[in-house]
């Protein structure tokens, strides 16, 4: 069994409990702060859709840093104790780290993360982001080789520049996930090489099955390596044994080195999709609420503050839609009848 009970972790929370209707709680929200990026991923951003006229969300069209405080605090009223910076690339959005400390002063919040490319994170940033009370960070790092990365960045971005940006991140006290999106005849030969890079090093490397987020990113099934390959790989390299979840809704199936040189994770959306305790909620730049990483209908929370919203109000509307959720795309998805429509795109959201 993945995952903990939700009653645990509920009832250590002082919110009160709200369900949706697969009896799941409100616990994570991810915030995604811009659906611009500097990279062009081939499997999240293929160059090909996104040129320089594509249509992002212009400055007055992004929710303002004291609009999504207001926000999270009716999220955390409601029993959000985590809260993900996404994008886009969020660190594209100007004073990022202004934002960390309003989210970071919240009642309830005990987990402030961020996920990132890395690209533009400096040692100075990184010192200022943990000042501001970010206390971890998941890096998105696809392969170690120049040609590989660079392939699939698109852009021609140094991994070396990443592997810089990660040692500057855990220098300023943050602590360090990388994440590797793993497409195969992409990247799937970096699937070792990449473990015995983060062996040791006490940074957790996840690897993603391939997702078919969004509409425009071309998925096909064939290219997704399976959980069940990715470990056989690296455990005939270095022996793996299972570890318990953290906590509730984790994503990541957890692995360690026998050899005790640190540990591994799996998120596996694809062959083994994880619905069943998914407590996430997701804000898009613009204030769309979505309920699913594959939604393809959001709701309007920048009109409601815009409009003169109580928070009370704010916090009844919060209920109201959390408590109407049925989402559980990736395993719909298995069963081979998924939604049909128009999904919200991955940059948009934030994966
Ligand atoms: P931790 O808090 O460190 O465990 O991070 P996280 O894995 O929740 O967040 P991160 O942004 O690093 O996401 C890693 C991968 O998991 C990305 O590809 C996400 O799109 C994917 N992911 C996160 N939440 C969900 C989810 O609810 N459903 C699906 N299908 N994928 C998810
Ligand atoms: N499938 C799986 N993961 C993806 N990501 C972006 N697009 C996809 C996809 N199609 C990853 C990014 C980042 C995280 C937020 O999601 O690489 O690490
Ligand atoms: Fe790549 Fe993340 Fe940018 Fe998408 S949002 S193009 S995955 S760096
Ligand atoms: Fe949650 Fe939707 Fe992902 Fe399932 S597919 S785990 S419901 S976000």
């Amino acid at each position: 069994m993945r995952n903990t009970t939700p009653g645990r972790r509920a009832e250590s929370s002082a919110a009160p409990q709200v369900l949706d209707t697969l009896h799941r709680p409100m616990r994570d929200l991810r915030i995604s702060v811009t659906d611009h990026c500097n990279f062009r991923c081939v499997y999240c951003m293929p160059k090909a859709v996104f040129g320089t006229r594509y249509h992002f969300v212009g400055h007055d069209g992004l929710l303002r840093f004291e609009e999504i405080e207001r926000l999270a605090r009716q999220f955390a009223a409601l029993g959000v104790t985590k809260i993900r910076l996404t994008g886009g690339e969020p660190l594209l959005r100007p004073h990022l780290e202004d934002l960390v400390g309003r989210l970071s002063a919240i009642e309830g919040i005990s987990d402030l993360a961020l996920t990132t490319n890395a690209s533009t994170l400096t040692r100075q940033k990184a010192e200022a982001l943990h000042a501001a009370g970010l206390r971890r960070i998941n890096v998105s790092l696809d392969a170690l080789n120049e040609d590989v990365f660079q392939r699939m960045n698109d852009v021609g971005f140094p991994a070396a520049r990443v592997l810089q940006a990660i040692d500057d991140a855990a220098a300023s006290g943050l602590s360090v996930k990388i994440n590797m999106v793993v497409r195969r005849g992409l990247n799937d030969q970096e699937i070792v090489p990449m473990a015995g890079r983060f062996r040791g090093s006490g940074h957790v490397l996840r690897y993603i099955e391939y997702m078919d987020v969004g509409n425009l990113n071309g998925w096909k099934l064939e290219e997704v390596v399976p959980m069940r390959e990715i470990l056989a790989l690296v455990g005939a390299q270095w022996p793996l044994e299972p570890v318990s979840p953290e906590r509730y809704g984790e994503v990541a199936t957890r692995y360690r080195f026998v050899d005790g040189q640190g540990e591994i994770g799996v998120i596996s959306s694809i062959s083994q999709p994880f619905c069943g305790s998914c407590t996430r909620a997701r804000l898009s730049p613009e204030g769309q609420l979505f309920t699913c990483l594959f939604g393809t209908q959001g709701h309007d929370l920048r009109a409601l503050v815009r409009g003169g919203a109580s928070d009370e109000e704010i916090y009844a509307r919060l209920a109201d839609i959390w408590r109407l959720r049925d989402d559980r795309y990736s395993e719909l998805r298995t069963a081979g009848t998924p939604k049909a429509g128009q999904k919200v795109e991955m940059f948009h959201i934030g994966g």
